[in-house]
């Protein structure tokens, strides 16, 4: 059962992340479903999480993998069902596990009713003003009505027919076509917001990870961008969605009324028991300005992404640790960590790139110096246990904890990220970190479906059978092994509650730091390096005496 005395548990909680098409699947169809993730709960306990984060499972078309919502509350049949949610829920609350569901806000399925409604109703009505509607620009309305270029590729605009047959408006998309973005200008979207969080809220949901919750409000005038597709890009990198510094810089991102639904929704969050959370997936840049996100009166917590994009170096990874406690200390909030997720390249493959990080445009088969598995594992594992010796809230993306890489010879026709279709192939996309997760080495699909049918939405590398959970369980070096001996001892050193403080540290590419009764050292170089005699408590590779591998970790005894 859920502790009673949990105070703030969000503070320092280990968040298990499930993207639910790809977790198990329980009917056999090939992509997996609520029923699924109850089945495997046990697992999520043994594993040693606090949480779970529930990717979209909600009624959608899934044209972007079920961020396209056309009932925020009910089902998609895909995935089961209303009563399937409840039981799910409660399963993980008997165990002592919160559960968190992702929230939708930014935009619709063009699926929804009101959208369709919206299409059918004349520019100008009320029907429209749910959504960005605008006239175009040119002599006949022939052009998008400003330079903006959606995250997925192509313009952030579509066209609609009216109803009289001829060519009209055009409707805002910072994703895909299939995903109009609502105008929080309208009160009507925020009635309806209040209402989808109270449905779930009503089910005993522990909170809410909020789906691109620096995008909900834009500049009035949709001014043109200066130069549209760095933005849209981001400065000079590849990120899902654009780095900001001022918020007025991407017109689409970061403004300031933004915050005022987030103290709306903590006001109706407060007025239910047990520590209800909201949680920002919000891009922005510099982190000063994410601790926006997260004041006292805002939300709980904020995806460190900054952190996901450092470079596996001692230097940025001190600077970005102390960045991000002091950033969010400085609004009493705990800082959180990353390194995975369904939107970027695995850190099993990704830490060891030799290039510039590709974030949501992936990799794939025709990609160059890609690193060696063993080596990049190694690495991937030295910074899960630097990540979990930290104080704070962690987070872990599904398959991590069996230490995954990333799919990269997806065949094209399997490929289903918008991105990839809406770049006609250009960018990979993301399909590569959603591959099926392998249960089982010996059966059909590695016993992602449960019934043995073979189908997996994604085709799942056969190699994957030395990673399937059942081998790693029997395996004392294994990277599930590793994982539940790390969240062991990091909930009883209670690290996540902890004090950093940095130790001298003999050698640049080395990090020293004590977390109350343990000294962490990682050593993210090539060269071994002596460490103090001290009693081991773990080590994320095999070691040697008192001698630390390059790209490893180890907890001492402080
Ligand atoms: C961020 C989500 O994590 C991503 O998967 C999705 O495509 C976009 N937001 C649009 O909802």
């Amino acid at each position: 059962m859920l502790a009673a005395m949990s105070f703030q548990w969000w503070r320092d909680a280990v968040i298990y992340q499930v993207y639910p098409r790809s977790f198990a699947d329980s009917n056999g169809d090939g992509i997996g479903d609520l029923a699924g993730i109850t089945s495997h709960l046990d697992d999520l306990v043994d594993l040693g999480v606090d949480a779970v984060w529930i990717s979209p499972f909600f009624t959608s078309p899934q044209r972007d993998a079920g961020y396209d919502v056309s009932d925020y509350c009910d089902v998609d049949p895909v995935f089961g069902t209303l009563a399937d949610a409840d039981a799910l829920i409660h399963g993980a609350h008997e165990r002592g596990l919160r559960v968190i569901f992702d929230l939708v806000p930014n935009h619709s399925s063009s699926d929804h009713p009101w959208f369709q409604d919206a299409l059918r109703a004349a520019p100008g009505s009320a029907a429209r003003a749910r959504y960005i509607f605008r006239e175009g620009r040119g002599d006949h309305g022939e052009l998008p009505p400003n330079n903006w270029q959606s995250i997925f590729g192509g313009p952030m605009w579509t066209r609609v027919t009216e109803a009289d047959g001829t060519s009209g408006q055009w409707y805002l998309h910072i994703f895909d076509s299939s995903q109009p973005d609502f105008d929080w200008t309208n009160p009507d979207v925020h009635a309806l917001f209040l209402d989808v969080l109270r449905f779930w809220l009503d089910r005993n949901v522990d909170g809410f990870r909020v789906d691109v919750a620096h995008g909900l409000m834009k500049q009035p005038g949709l001014p043109d961008l200066d130069e549209p597709d760095s933005a849209s890009l981001g400065a000079g990198t590849a990120t899902l969605e654009p780095e900001i510094s001022t918020p007025t810089e991407v017109p689409y991102w970061g403004q300031e009324s933004v915050h005022e639904i987030y103290r709306d929704w903590r006001r109706l969050l407060d007025t239910y028991p047990g520590e209800r959370v909201l949680v920002a997936e919000a891009w922005v840049d510099p982190l000063s300005r994410l601790a926006d996100w997260v004041r006292p009166d805002e939300m709980h917590q904020a995806f460190n992404f900054a952190y996901l994009e450092t470079p596996w170096a001692a230097g940025p990874l001190t600077q970005i640790i102390d960045a991000s406690l002091a950033t969010f200390h400085s609004v009493g909030a705990p800082s959180t960590w990353v390194l995975s997720n369904h939107d970027v390249v695995r850190h099993a493959t990704r830490l060891a790139l030799p290039f510039e990080n590709p974030q949501g445009h992936g990799i794939g088969p025709a990609t160059d110096n890609l690193p060696d598995e063993k080596a990049a594992l190694q690495r991937a594992r030295a910074a899960t246990a630097l990540m979990l010796a930290l104080p704070g809230s962690a987070y872990i993306y599904q398959g991590e904890e069996l230490g995954l890489p990333e799919a990269i010879d997806l065949p094209d026709e399997a490929r289903q990220d918008p991105t990839w279709i809406r770049t006609n192939g250009e960018r990979y996309g993301r399909d590569g970190c959603r591959v099926p997760l392998p249960w089982t080495a010996e059966r059909a699909t590695f016993g992602f479906n449960e019934n043995g049918t073979g189908k997996s939405w994604l085709p799942q590398p056969t190699q994957w059978a030395r990673l399937a959970r059942d081998a790693q369980r029997s395996d004392d070096t294994s990277t599930l092994a590793l994982y539940r001996q790390l969240l062991a001892l990091r909930k009883e050193l209670q690290l996540g509650t902890g004090e950093l403080q940095w130790l001298d540290c003999p050698r640049e590419d080395v990090l020293v730091f004590r977390n109350g009764r343990a000294v962490i050292v990682v050593n993210t170089g090539r060269e071994p390096i002596e460490i103090p005699e001290s009693e081991l408590l773990i080590s994320s590779s095999p070691i040697d005496g008192a001698v630390l591998p390059g790209d490893t970790t180890v907890w001492l005894r402080a």
